[in-house]
Formats: C-alpha cells, sequence, structure tokens
C-alpha cells in the first residue's frame, strides 16, 4: 500500500513537472493560442461540430452508465447459491448484456462513423482551381511559403484574403511534417516526393497560429507559423509590397549592416531579392528563410519568437540557444558591426 501511494505521489509531482515545462514553451511563443473548439473557417466549424457531438454522445452513455452503477449499488439484496432464483429475473438478467453491451454500442458506434464520414466528405478539398494558390515547402524547422503567380516568397506566415477558399500546395524538402491552423482546418502531411493540397478559408480577419503537427525532429515543437487573414484590399497592397525588391540602404548604418550581411556570410544562405542575388551560386546549400521583407513579419525563428530587435538580436548571436540543432550558425561579430546589422534587417520593410 505504502509503496502505491509513494508511486502515484511521484507520478503527480512528474506530471505537474513536465506541465509546467510546456508553459515555459508557451511563454516564448507569441500570444495567440489556437483553439479548434474556436472555429474561424467553414472546416474547422464542420470538425468542431463533430468533436461537440462526439462529446455530447459521450457525456449522455457516461451518465447512463454511472446511473446504473449507482442502481445496482442500491439494489436490495440479490439471489444467492442457497436461495431458488425466480424465472423472470434470469431472463431479465441476459436482457441487459444484449441491450446495453452489444445493440447500444453498435447504435452509437453507427452513428459516430456515419456523422465522421459526412464530415470528411464535407472537409474534402473542392476541385477547380482557386483564385489564390501558395506552396508551402516544409523545412527542419521552418516554412517556406511562395506565391508563384504574385512573385512573391516569404517565410512562416502566410497571407490570405478573408472569405475566400484559398488552396495550398505542400511540399515538403526533408522528412515529414504536417500542416495544421486549428481554428482554419484539419491537419494535413507534408509528404516527401509528393505534393498535397489543402484548401482553407477564414471567415474573419485575423492572426491564426499554425503548427507542425508530425515529429520532424529536435525543434519540431519550434516549427510554427502564422495565417494572416485580411480584407481584399489589405491583401492586394501586401501582396504588392512584398513583390518588390528590397529597400536600398538609405543611410550610412544600413549601408555598413548591408556590408556585414555579405561579409558574415548571412547572404549564402539567406536571399535579399536585389542584393545582386545573381553572383551568389546557392546551389546545393540548404536554404534559410527569404529576408527580403523580414521587418514586415510578425515573428522570426519559425514563429518562436516576436519580431523585436532584442530578439532579433539574440537570435543572430545565439541561436543554439533558441533552437538547439537548428542550421542557423552563431554569428560573431563586434557590437558595431551588430548594431549595424540589425539597423539593415529592420530597413527590410
Ligand atoms: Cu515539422 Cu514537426
Amino acid at each position: 500500500m505504502f509503496t502505491m501511494i509513494k508511486r502515484l505521489c511521484r507520478f503527480t509531482l512528474l506530471s505537474i513537472f513536465f506541465l509546467l515545462s510546456a508553459c515555459s514553451n508557451v511563454a516564448i511563443s507569441p500570444p495567440n493560442s489556437p483553439n479548434t473548439l474556436d472555429p474561424h473557417g467553414p472546416d474547422a466549424a464542420q470538425i468542431a461540430q463533430l468533436w461537440w457531438v462526439m462529446l455530447g454522445l459521450g457525456t449522455i452513455i457516461f451518465l447512463i452508465v454511472i446511473g446504473l452503477l449507482f442502481a445496482a449499488l442500491l439494489r436490495g439484496k440479490r439471489a444467492t447459491a442457497e436461495t431458488t432464483p425466480e424465472t423472470e429475473n434470469l431472463d431479465e438478467g441476459r436482457r441487459w448484456p444484449i441491450l446495453g453491451g452489444i445493440l447500444m454500442p453498435l447504435v452509437i458506434l453507427a452513428i459516430v462513423f456515419g456523422y465522421s464520414i459526412f464530415t470528411l466528405a464535407a472537409v474534402e478539398n473542392p476541385y477547380g482551381k482557386k483564385d489564390v494558390q501558395i506552396e508551402v515547402v516544409g523545412r527542419r524547422w521552418w516554412w517556406e511559403v511562395k506565391y508563384p503567380d504574385e512573385g512573391v516568397v516569404t517565410a512562416n506566415e502566410i497571407h490570405i484574403p478573408v472569405g475566400k477558399p484559398v488552396e495550398i500546395q505542400l511540399q515538403t524538402a526533408d522528412v515529414i511534417h504536417s500542416f495544421w491552423v486549428p481554428q482554419l482546418h484539419g491537419k494535413m502531411d507534408l509528404i516527401p516526393k509528393r505534393i498535397n493540397k489543402i484548401v482553407i478559408q477564414a471567415d474573419k480577419p485575423g492572426v491564426y497560429r499554425g503548427e507542425c503537427a508530425e515529429f520532424c525532429g529536435l525543434q519540431h515543437a519550434h516549427m510554427g507559423f502564422m495565417v494572416v487573414a485580411q480584407s481584399q484590399a489589405d491583401y492586394d497592397s501586401w501582396v504588392q509590397a512584398q513583390s518588390q525588391s528590397a529597400a536600398e540602404p538609405a543611410d550610412a548604418t544600413t549601408q555598413k549592416g548591408q556590408q556585414v550581411f555579405m561579409n558574415a556570410g548571412c547572404v549564402f544562405c539567406h536571399t535579399v531579392r536585389g542584393l545582386d542575388d545573381k553572383q551568389i551560386d546557392r546551389s546545393g546549400i540548404d536554404l534559410g528563410p527569404d529576408l527580403t521583407h523580414l521587418d514586415s513579419r510578425l515573428t522570426i525563428a519559425g514563429a518562436s519568437l516576436t519580431k523585436n530587435r532584442g530578439n532579433l538580436a539574440g537570435w543572430v548571436i545565439d541561436p543554439q540557444h533558441v533552437k538547439p540543432g537548428s542550421l542557423m550558425p552563431e554569428m560573431h561579430m563586434n557590437s558595431e558591426d551588430l548594431q549595424a546589422l540589425l539597423a539593415y534587417l529592420e530597413s527590410l520593410h
């Protein structure tokens, strides 16, 4: 008995520890906490509805079982080996396992199965060309986002017009990832050498957090992204701005920062459109995120840090502290160079 209590205490302490460590992870993430039961798109609404139906059925059955349990406990004395059982009681005894053990579960499971199939059909990706087509490539551990028709390349942030179905083609550059925006749709895997499609739609403007939902290595938990749903006008101006090349450095500090960007080697992994990319051969290199409009983004490092100067500095100097195992190397430079580099990165609106 004593060892059992000790074991139980140890288990409880361990659970609290894991819960707290989960909390510490949330602390460095931006404040959006995606909730599948707060859907903002038609497909997510269908999935949430299925969840409520299953919860409702489960609750009813739970209450019935608990009710029967109490009825059995409160019932009077039963027949024993010594007393002769009444024949009616015997029939009643057979009826319960057949009704409660076979018939009821069959009916309930058939309802749940039928409703799941109905939901599956309702959220299936519709065919036909969509107004907006986006390509998303999963990489360890960030998301490359391309708008081929508009000539836009960005990272960890997908902008979409509100109220319109948007087709996202999913590919992976390395292992299996899974694309999941809980408030807009279910999960869709990114499988090597295959293109999967998912159609998402947001009913209201807002920022919806997405996550990688398939364990893909050390930094799987830090492979997040943001979906920004905007009015058509805001979306159009975002596309217009993103399709431009990077702004030229406007003052001495940003000019120096651009030199640091070139000399320190950032340029070999990170594209800044307009910064004479033609001279840089990036073939065979594991690409880092396109930084042409870095300053327009809400987050950095796969949505694990909000974008501000302090986080940017920490990420450049010691990325392995934030995301151990990521391909971003530590950059050693003096504070003057660092400040200039940060000024340059912040000029990439
Ligand atoms: Cu990518 Cu988990």
